[in-house]
């Protein structure tokens, strides 16, 4: 290790990953250290603008030790999660050389080189809306680009996979396959990308951010209980996923939104009903989550074939995938006229791609007041003000990149110390 200007260093890279949600689910481990799934799963990764993670990671002969503050706060990296991401990334770092900056960092002594990661996910964590996925799969893709490794995404993705399995798919953008594998040593559970985000431009995406006062089962340890107690889960990794996956595929490919939304709808039901055959019974959904599928359902119903398909994942939050923006803003009508917002302020109650708002016609919170009631629907004197906390309208999006532009670094370039500490 070297440097020209004698004295401190320090060397920084910064990326934004985006998160993913999945239309076939991975719900099961059957290798809990290495995280090998029971099945494969098939997702869409959501653009970054709207939920995305942001991670600077710097070394220095400096630092004392590997530190990590998330969401300005710091926390432990002495899990093995963390630990495996580290030590996979350091294993592949190459020789690396900053002629201006006078640093020279060889193969060997990454390893000597403690450390600093900050991270920031532009939604909120306790939303529940797969922090671990964006969290990670930045995490690696950062790191890889600090220490210079080798661009092979499929090796990038199955180390994030390493960090939350759900991660190995946030490494691509678009339509993101994880394919389980069977290799023992986890060398073949990589996430592949089956379309890019501009393959299928139609889609809208709405997520109903779902109130909820109650502690939910961790993804890890509702899927553990799973797998040790629920004969539908070995049902569905062996029989009902392998089929659904290769349906799921023809229908990406062949821009088939009904069957795309039949999978996905059938899919997230069965997840939670494995959920269900779970000893004790693992409830992620609430009465709101059960309205908006109820909601939906009937509106495809009454179409004859499906404008929205819906999924839940490890919580109450609904995903809605719409076939065009002129369903998303239909939908987003019913939706509103079933969960209003708690105030007057529209603006908040709606983030990410606002525009929607004036597609639907909504400019003010009287014109929410004035929806008509979905027709589709037999109850139309309730509603549920308060139930949702708010929505997100997005779209597909892109796969991890680096963040050049320095003043959105998290860590100071001089320090490495979080920003503002
Ligand atoms: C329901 O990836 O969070 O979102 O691998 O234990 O970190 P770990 O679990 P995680 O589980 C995600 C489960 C899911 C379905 C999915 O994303 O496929």
């Amino acid at each position: 290790m070297a440097s020209e200007a004698e004295g401190q260093w320090a060397l920084l890279a910064t990326g934004r990953a985006p998160t993913n949600i999945a239309v076939i689910k991975y719900w099961g481990k059957r290798d809990e250290a290495l995280i090998l799934p029971v099945n494969d799963s098939v997702s869409v990764t959501l653009d970054p603008d709207h939920l995305s993670a942001t991670t600077t990671v710097a070394v220095s002969p400096s630092f004392a030790s590997d530190s990590m503050w998330l969401n300005g706060k710091e926390i432990s990296l002495s899990g093995g999660r963390f630990q495996s991401c580290l030590r996979e990334i350091r294993r592949r770092a190459r020789d690396f050389e900053d002629e201006k900056k006078g640093i020279k960092i060889k193969k060997e002594d990454w390893e000597k080189l403690h450390v600093h990661i900050a991270s920031y996910n532009n939604f909120p964590t306790a939303a529940g809306l797969a922090s671990s996925a964006a969290g990670f799969a930045c995490l690696v893709f950062t790191l890889g680009k600090l220490m210079n490794v080798k661009e092979d995404y499929g090796e990038l993705s199955s180390i994030a996979r390493q960090g939350s399995g759900s991660a190995c798919r946030s490494i691509y953008g678009g339509f993101v396959k994880w394919c389980m594998g069977k290799k023992d040593d986890g060398s073949d559970s990589i996430a592949v990308q089956l379309a890019d985000e501009a393959h299928w431009k139609d889609l809208v995406i709405i997520i109903a951010v779902v109130s909820s006062k109650q502690k939910e089962t961790s993804s890890t340890s509702g899927m553990r209980d799973s797998v040790e107690t629920s004969p539908l889960l070995q049902y569905r990794a062996q029989t009902v996923v392998p089929s659904r996956v290769l349906k799921m595929e023809e229908a990406i490919k062949n821009h088939d939104f009904e069957s795309f939304a039949k999978l996905t709808c059938a899919d997230s039901n069965q997840f939670h009903a494995v959920c269900l055959d779970t000893s004790p019974p693992i409830f992620y959904m609430n009465d709101t989550s059960h309205r908006i599928i109820s909601l939906v359902e009937k509106w495809n119903h009454s179409e004859g074939c499906p404008q929205v398909a819906y999924t839940f994942d490890a919580g109450p939050n609904a995903v809605l995938i719409a076939r065009d923006r002129k369903t998303a803003a239909l939908l987003l009508q019913k939706l509103l006229y079933y969960f209003p917002p708690h105030g007057k302020d529209l603006s908040s109650y709606l983030v990410g791609d606002k525009s929607i708002l004036s597609d639907a016609g909504l400019h003010s919170i009287e014109d929410v007041e004035a929806l008509p009631a979905p027709p589709e629907m037999k109850i139309h004197d309730q509603k549920f003000k308060g139930d949702v906390s708010y929505f997100i309208c997005s779209r597909l999006g892109a796969g991890p990149k680096v963040v050049t532009d320095e003043s959105q670094a998290l860590l100071n370039s001089i320090t490495g110390l979080p920003k503002g500490a």
